[in-house]
């Protein structure tokens, strides 16, 4: 969120965060490996780990504590206060900390009474919860969806809003990122934050959903939990059209890095959730992530993908793609002298040849395609147009080729 409000008079104003929502977030979150055990040795460790292992020089800025981190009560003051056993030294010695190694720290509350985990939520503190973040120079909040079963009259927009505005009126800049797990379409009101979730929750798997998870951004409240990374792209063929910069859908954390993929898999992954514009917000336990992994995350060219100045994703494109076997997307790029990117999907055959005529690549400039290079991301291999389509040779089952046209 910008502060709009120019605060002036004597009132002591902390000195305010870099939210730049025009360009998807990237960092780190502690829910999908550690879930509600976390503290201040692991919060540091891992941020210690994002600069060291160079990923914070890669992009990802955010150290994000999820769930957990809370205190059951409120203070007397009635603030939300840390957990004492397990943030010793206190939230501001943490974000200092944190800080300190040129990183920026999120925290986590929730619009209902309480929390999925019944620590205390945010409804009816809302002004007094963002006061104590800009206290603590918080620069991030994720804001949940659970406990609004007990917080009854109040429609999820308006309690989502009411923390927006208290943030605005906060005296900081803080990245208000929304997770009202798409059950009510955010995408349709939620452009006063930076970002809002898609679904229900990611699961560490590459096609196998948890059971009655649907297949559509639109299915109502089934299967909440457990999206595989597959229905989760699959989700966004009708929401693609709908990210634009300072309001990025969010397609949750990424589980590369958490194991139960294999190379292929983790390139599509990443592959989609950069090229569709989502959140890039690590999922793994950094202190441990693989080698394989982390050059995966770190791969120059795609975060330059999800970073574009364009600030658009690819759109599924159906008369290149046949249900269950190949998909297609594509989509303009424009920053440097890139000006579009295809991603070509093997999803449901062995190794195959995967051709696309150029002709049916909406927004793809074919006057200029002599002057194009052609770069095939993962591969590093470069080649100059040929003709009139665009083919791909030994696609693997579950690899993604990413393709990137460039004018020379
Ligand atoms: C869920 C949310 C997860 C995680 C969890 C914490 O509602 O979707 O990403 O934050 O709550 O309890």
């Amino acid at each position: 969120m910008f502060v709009t409000t120019l605060v002036v008079g004597l009132l002591a104003v902390p000195c305010l965060g870099s939210v730049n929502p025009a360009k998807p977030q990237m960092g780190w979150n502690s829910w999908n490996t550690f879930k509600s055990n976390i503290n201040e040795t692991l919060i540091k460790s891992s941020a210690k780990s994002l600069v060291d292992t160079g990923l914070a020089q890669a992009g990802y800025k955010y150290v994000n504590l999820d769930d957990g981190w809370q205190a059951f009560t409120r203070d007397s003051s009635g603030r939300q206060q840390p957990n004492s056993t397990r943030f010793p030294s206190g939230m501001k010695a943490l974000a200092d900390f944190v800080h300190h190694m040129g990183l920026e720290i999120g925290i986590y509350s929730d619009s209902g009474i309480y929390d999925c985990a019944f620590y205390p939520g945010s409804y009816g503190y809302e002004e007094r919860d963002a006061a104590t973040y800009a206290s603590w120079t918080i620069d991030y909040l994720k804001f949940d969806n659970c406990g609004s079963f007990q917080a009854g009259t109040l429609s999820p927009q308006e309690r989502f809003l009411r923390m927006g505005d208290a943030l605005n009126r906060s005296g900081r800049s803080i990245f208000y990122s929304l997770c009202q797990w798409g059950n009510q379409f955010p995408w349709h009101w939620a452009s006063f934050s930076d970002s809002y979730r898609i679904s229900g929750d990611i699961k560490s798997a590459f096609g196998e959903d948890s059971s009655g998870v649907c297949q559509s951004a639109y299915c109502l409240n089934t299967g909440y939990a457990g999206v595989s990374v597959l229905t989760m792209i699959r989700k966004m063929r009708e929401l693609s059209r709908f990210q634009r910069p300072g309001s990025w859908g969010d397609m949750d954390m990424l589980e590369v890095g958490t194991g139960t993929m294999n190379l292929h898999q983790e390139q599509t992954h990443f592959s989609f959730w950069a090229a569709l514009k989502s959140p890039l917000i690590i999922g793994a336990d950094v202190n441990t992530i693989s080698k394989v992994s982390l050059n995966i995350l770190m791969n120059k060219e795609i975060i330059a993908i999800s970073q574009d100045d364009a600030g658009v994703a690819v759109n599924y494109l159906p008369d290149l793609s046949t249900e269950h076997k190949v998909q297609v997307w594509g989509g303009p790029l424009a920053s440097g002298k890139s000006r579009y990117v295809v991603l070509a999907l093997n999803y449901g055959l062995d190794t195959t040849k995967i051709t696309i005529p150029l002709i049916g690549l909406p927004g793809l400039n074919r006057s200029n395609l002599a002057k194009y290079t052609l770069r095939e991301v993962w591969a590093g291999k470069v080649y100059h147009h040929g003709g009139d389509n665009l083919v791909l040779e030994n696609v693997a089952l579950n690899q993604t080729k990413v393709v990137v046209f460039s004018e020379r």
